[in-house]
């Protein structure tokens, strides 16, 4: 980054304080406080982060506005269509696409790295059948770091890339067992002639019973929903893995965090309350009652409206297009559902209560849909995000570790509770 030669000026009574203006490579500057505090004795506040950079980063960038977003530089859509996930991991992690050789080696660690220590199947069988699958994944994804202490010094770099290569090969590991156990069949042990997405499906869908045949429609939709999730930025579990992070907690730890944190229904849950919703909707019949409740502020329509844009999600699109390949491979392209989706987005970009607040569908309006007709259960989606986000926290997780100006996460308060007073002894309350 780059300084501007005009500082910001911030004036608090008689006091100027002068503030550098930074210049990234995208995106508006920034002004950066860090001073502040030493200089004019005030904080900055901002719930939610909503004009606050945490941090310098070159993976992800998003254009809010127009609807961009780039990994490494490359837009998203390219990625989805002439990428594959395994190859936007290794872009994500180390911020060049592979040649030919680094992408055979790269796949080829990932590949060896796919199975969990056999005691690590126990975990499972602690759980209730009826546990969240997204449950089990916090609790297995920090169990990690029971069984893997070669890797756990964040000092090291080989080390910091020995649990980045070991959380991307084991989570559809992970994932699918969570699913197997849920539904009560037998776990599928990962296959290593298979790509990364067909190994996840047949780890989830393969019975000892009859032999699995993969169909590359729902291959190729698995691997572009992974490469979709893959990173966005500073949302709020990539911030809550920096954060955990920034105390020098173990990358296996930071994850579960991660995890916790998208597990929240207005994160990577909201693909699950956006299927739900749909199916509440029902027939296309009922959006315009269901739209009045909206107004209404009685909730909320999910699968809608983003912190950062403010136009159509890119990944939108292209999950519109993957859903549309999978129910006419697997499902049924005349779906009501579908049905629904479509009438419910034609009419919400049209009317002015979402026009002028900017609300556009988001990735999950149709994820739920697509995956619904893939087979996954809805407790299942929340877990392939986080899946397939486990690269972009970890790629975001080295890179904090790497960069010299982070420190530990602290942030400040505006306190308003009670001034000092004296305890009074509990005789003598009223
Ligand atoms: N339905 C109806 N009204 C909405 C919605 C919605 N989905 N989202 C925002 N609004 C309204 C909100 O009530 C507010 O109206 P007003 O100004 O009259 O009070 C206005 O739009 C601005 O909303 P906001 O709450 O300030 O926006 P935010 O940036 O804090 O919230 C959001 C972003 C994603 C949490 C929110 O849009 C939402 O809850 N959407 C539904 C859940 C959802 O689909 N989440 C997935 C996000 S994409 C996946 C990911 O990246 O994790």
């Amino acid at each position: 980054m780059t300084q501007g030669s005009n500082p910001a000026k911030i004036t608090i009574g008689e006091q100027v304080i002068d503030l550098p203006v930074l210049k990234g490579t995208l995106g508006p500057d920034v002004v950066d406080i860090r001073k502040l505090y030493g200089a004019g004795d005030v904080f900055t506040y901002d719930p939610g982060f909503t004009s606050t950079a945490s941090c310098e980063s070159k993976i992800t960038f998003i254009d809010g506005d127009e609807g961009v977003l780039l990994h490494r530089g490359y837009p998203i859509d390219q990625l989805a269509e002439k990428s594959n996930f395994l190859e936007t991991c290794y872009l994500l992690l180390h911020g060049e696409l592979p040649n030919a050789a680094a992408y055979e080696q790269f796949e080829n660690t990932i590949t060896r790295h796919t199975m969990l220590h056999a005691q690590f199947d126990r975990f499972f069988e602690g759980f209730r059948r009826d546990a969240h699958p997204m449950a089990i994944m916090t609790g297995a994804v920090g169990a990690l770091s029971a069984f893997y202490h070669d890797s756990l010094d964040i000092q090291d770099a080989k080390q910091r890339e020995i649990s980045a290569h070991r959380l991307i090969a084991k989570m559809p590991t992970i994932a699918a067992r969570a699913f197997k156990y849920s539904v009560g069949q037998p776990f599928v042990y990962p296959k290593n002639d298979l790509s990364y997405s067909e190994n996840f499906l047949r780890m989830c869908f393969a019975v000892p019973a009859e032999e699995y045949v993969p169909n590359p429609v729902l291959t190729k939709a698995m691997d572009r929903i992974f490469i979709l999730h893959a990173d966005h930025e500073q949302n709020a579990s990539t911030s809550t893995v920096r954060l955990a992070g920034s105390s020098g907690a173990n990358p296996f730890a930071c994850i579960a965090a991660g995890i916790a944190c998208l597990w929240g229904p207005s994160h990577g849950g909201a693909n699950e309350e956006a299927l739900n919703m749909l199916k509440e909707i029902g027939t296309p019949e009922r959006i315009p009652e269901f739209i009045a409740g909206v107004k209404d502020r009685k909730y909320k329509l999910m699968g809608f409206g983003h912190r950062v844009y403010k136009n159509y999600d890119p990944r939108a699109k292209v999950m519109q297009s993957t859903c549309h390949e999978v129910l006419t491979a697997v499902g049924d392209p005349n779906d009501p559902l579908l049905q629904v989706a479509r009438e419910l987005e034609r009419i919400a970009l049209n009317d002015d209560f979402f026009v002028s607040r900017k609300l556009y569908p988001n990735i999950d309006f149709y994820s739920g849909i697509t995956l619904s007709a893939m087979g996954f259960p809805t407790t299942m989606f929340t877990v392939l995000f986080a899946l397939a986000r486990t690269v972009g926290w970890i790629a975001q997780w080295k890179e904090m570790i790497e960069d010299p100006s982070q420190k530990i996460g602290r942030p400040r308060q505006i306190y308003t509770g009670s001034a000092a007073r004296d305890f009074v002894p509990l005789s003598q309350r009223g």
